[in-house]
């Protein structure tokens, strides 16, 4: 049975499929059509899909839209009425939005794929969110928790599943929070008053945070305040999302906060401005993990379970995901490679099939790399046309040349197999670097990426050393194998790590398990003989603004445009001429 998971029109498209309960491959539309965060119909996600599965639109069994946006559209129809008419500038906006493409969505899946309507379904937002969390994780029983900005109307819900011996599967959702009460809201507005693209910098925030104090917990909480049932509500009278797609704060909330940042001022963290921005984003990150903390531990109790499946855009903030480790009770904490809405294209598939069509439980690897392979020959040939050294090495060889230059200080651009499905580079579409010094941090952030500097590098280690360099508590490394938490890096080792350990001594690292990446794992033991680290900076391969890339070709012309000194994909090693060179400070 075919089964294609589609999310799309809100941000970050994709597609995914499954053939007999098992996924295939699921790509970001980003990663096709090269606009950063596309919220297209995924008509190229789709198209590669079955290309690569060897099929035909015909040939699907059913295509499941990630949410039902009907009820979306109820949402911001009647949103917009009760605030009518201070509304009435943002209507015509979210009519457009809703009438040209959300409420019409089945007709645009046959049209575009010349399928009955009948092999078309939906699930609801957050099913298909909890599906993407628990369905890929190797647990048989979990509590499980959702939360995000809003998909129609929930915004958090929480609920357990089970795979049965007998092959059924249970996903129940017991309650859930609703629009406009929504954390993944209350974060992306402080995004927009400290000044950053909202639905796209969050992460900047919690980077920022680390460089503040939480001396206005008492202020954040006027604007959300907890409920008798464990819950949550923001206070109306300090927000404008829920009536205006053109502003998320209103007045009260500058009156409490003081002036938003100027998005083209520059965070100055030496005067008095630049702390209190940095001191609202350490206390905003405070309330949040507090009120996440609280949620996940009546949970536990409530369940009695030891594993928790997390899913939702906001289980991509890492500070917060470590406290829930740590503080809620969970033994383990489960979360997938793709938690926010691209996810939900993989999670509304597995939904269908399990729940829907009540086919059997299956189990599939446990990986992130169900996107497009690249095709080291198409890497080659580029490079040989634009003169540049290129070899074609057995993977020992590559391996040992690759860690040479890395602890030479050289930077290399790292593609192996298939594309990462989610946000983080995991070892296949990587920038790698030596993470001692932080000369290495600032020129990558100079020459390379093009970035704020306050925002750490994270560091990609092999899972046996990982407790070496870090404090993990029991569950981080499961934690860690997608980059999901952040912990911190043990004293001793902070000053050699320097590119990579953040202000407050913490690092988002990737605790990889040799099965899942061999080649990276291979070259992290390498350049751990060289160096006594096994221990590499990884950031995600792409330049400012760009997607991640995907195909051979874009990495060349990102390796073109940039500082990267090296360039691998597959058997493939490209050296640019004129390198630069610079000993690491290990
Ligand atoms: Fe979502």
């Amino acid at each position: 049975m075919r089964i294609l998971g589609i999310s799309a029109h809100y941000h970050d498209s994709a597609a995914a499929l499954l053939v007999d309960g098992v996924p295939v491959c699921a790509v970001q539309e980003e990663r096709m059509s090269r606009h950063k965060n596309d919220a297209a119909f995924p008509t190229g996600a789709i198209e590669w899909c079955l290309d690569h599965a060897g099929i035909e639109p015909a040939d699907l069994d059913a295509v499941v839209f990630y949410e039902r946006s009907l009820l979306k559209f109820e949402r911001i129809l009647t949103c917009t009425l009760r605030a009518f008419p201070r509304s009435w500038r943002s209507f015509p906006q979210a009519m457009k939005n809703s009438l040209g493409e959300k409420v019409w969505v089945r007709g645009i899946i046959a049209s575009h794929l010349d399928l009955p309507k009948s092999k078309i379904y939906f699930t609801r937002h957050h099913e298909a969110h909890a599906a993407a969390a628990f369905l890929t994780a190797p647990t048989k029983r979990a509590a499980i928790l959702t939360a995000d900005g809003v998909g129609e109307w929930a915004t958090l819900t929480i609920g357990r599943g089970e795979r049965h011996a007998d092959g059924r599967t249970e996903i129940t959702a017991q309650r859930e929070i609703r629009f406009p009460h929504s954390l993944g809201m209350l974060y992306s507005t402080f995004t927009a008053y400290l000044g950053f693209a909202v639905n796209d910098d969050e992460y900047k925030v919690m980077g920022l945070a680390a460089y503040g104090r939480p001396t206005m917990v008492d202020q954040v909480r006027k604007v959300i305040q907890r409920t008798a049932d464990g819950g949550f509500a923001l206070v109306p009278e300090y927000f404008e999302f829920q009536t205006t797609s053109t502003r998320s704060y209103a007045s009260r909330f500058v009156d409490l906060f003081g002036p938003p940042r100027n998005p083209y001022d520059p965070i100055d963290l030496e005067t008095s401005e630049g702390r209190r921005f940095a001191d609202c984003a350490a206390s905003v990150q405070r309330v949040l993990e507090d009120t996440l903390v609280d949620i996940a531990r009546a949970l536990q109790r409530e369940t009695g379970l030891t594993d928790l499946c997390y899913g939702g855009g906001v289980a991509l903030n890492g500070v917060a995901n470590a406290r829930l480790l740590a503080e809620s009770g969970f033994e383990r904490v489960f979360v997938p490679p793709a938690p926010g809405d691209a996810g939900c294209a993989l999670g509304a598939a597995l939904y269908a099939d399990r729940i829907y069509l009540g086919n059997p439980d299956r189990d599939f690897p446990d990986h992130p790399f169900w996107g497009p392979v690249v095709a080291a020959g198409d890497l080659a040939r580029a490079a040989r046309e634009d003169e540049q050294d290129v070899a074609e090495l057995g993977d020992a060889e590559l391996i040992e040349r690759v860690a040479d230059a890395l602890a030479e200080g050289r930077v290399v651009g790292w593609m192996d197999g298939a594309t990462e499905f989610g946000p983080r580079a995991l070892g296949h579409r990587s920038i790698l670097a030596a993470p001692h010094s932080a000369d290495m941090r600032d020129r990558l952030n100079r020459d390379i990426k093009y970035r704020e500097e306050f925002r750490p590098f994270a560091p990609v280690v092999p899972i046996e050393a990982a407790e070496t360099y870090f404090e993990l508590p029991p569950g981080a490394a499961r934690l860690s194998r997608f980059m999901s938490g952040v912990f911190p890096v043990r004293p001793e080792w902070r000053a050699r790590l320097a590119a990579v350990t953040h202000v407050d001594g913490s690092a988002r690292l990737q605790a990889l398990e040799r099965g899942m990446a061999p080649r990276l794992h291979a070259l992290l033991e390498a350049y751990g003989r060289r160096t006594g680290i096994p221990i590499l900076l990884n950031t995600s391969f792409n330049l400012s603004g760009e997607p991640i890339v995907t195909h051979a070709l874009e990495g060349y012309s990102s390796f073109r445009r940039c500082g990267i000194d090296l360039l691998v994909a597959g058997p493939t090693l490209v050296s640019k001429r004129a390198v630069r060179r610079e000993k690491p400070a290990n």
